[in-house]
């Protein structure tokens, strides 16, 4: 993994991937599965996410403040869909699915080494009404080295479509220039 700015968080998450959020609560790491996210702000990165109070995750979110996102890829699609269907209250997430922690810099969170990206993030804000975190990235890691680097996008239910063909307008992006490239 090779550390990159976090300014270049968005360019991970606006297009919307399946993404996993790991925690570490009480000296325990925990991995859950996340589709409702959405950037709110460029700089600083914020990043919007939604957790549900019945989640361990959400706990460990709100005792601690820390979390990391992790990007998976297509090949990691049946652990996505399985770490989603199961608790950290009960199940060492990361030993059942296989997943490398690696240690992050800024936060207690593991990054995850089978992933294509990790973002290190930090709660800023809280909805209460909606379960909604305000996260701020403060560190972005990248696996420039990776093979496979199609995300996966859920379409509900288990349906996930995998990132396809580029299609390059950035010629046409006058009004933007002064955004991180
Ligand atoms: C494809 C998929 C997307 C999911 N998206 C979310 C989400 O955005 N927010 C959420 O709270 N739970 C979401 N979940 C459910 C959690 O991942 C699930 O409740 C998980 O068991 C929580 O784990 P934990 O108790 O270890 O935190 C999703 C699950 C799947 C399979």
């Amino acid at each position: 993994m090779k550390e990159v700015p976090a300014s270049g968080a968005f360019r991970q998450l606006e297009p919307g991937p399946i993404v996993l959020v790991t925690t570490s609560y009480e000296g325990t790491p925990n991995v859950m599965t996340m589709g409702f996210h959405m950037m709110i702000q460029h700089a600083p990165p914020l990043i919007g996410c939604v957790i549900g109070p019945w989640d361990h995750s959400y706990r460990a979110l709100r005792g601690t403040g820390e979390c990391v996102i992790a990007i998976p890829t297509i090949d990691l699609t049946r652990a996505v869909v399985d770490i989603g269907n199961c608790s950290g209250d009960t199940v060492d997430k990361f030993k059942r699915f296989g997943l490398t922690p690696q240690p992050a810099r800024s936060v207690a969170a593991p990054l995850i080494g089978e992933c294509l990206a990790n973002i290190e993030c930090r709660v800023v804000d809280t909805v209460e009404a909606y379960s909604l975190f305000i996260l701020q990235a403060e560190r972005l890691w990248i696996d420039s080295d990776r093979k496979e680097r199609r995300t996966l996008h859920h379409r509900g239910d288990g349906h996930f479509a995998a990132d396809g063909d580029v299609l390059d307008l950035s010629e046409h992006m006058v009004k933007w220039r002064h955004l991180p490239r």
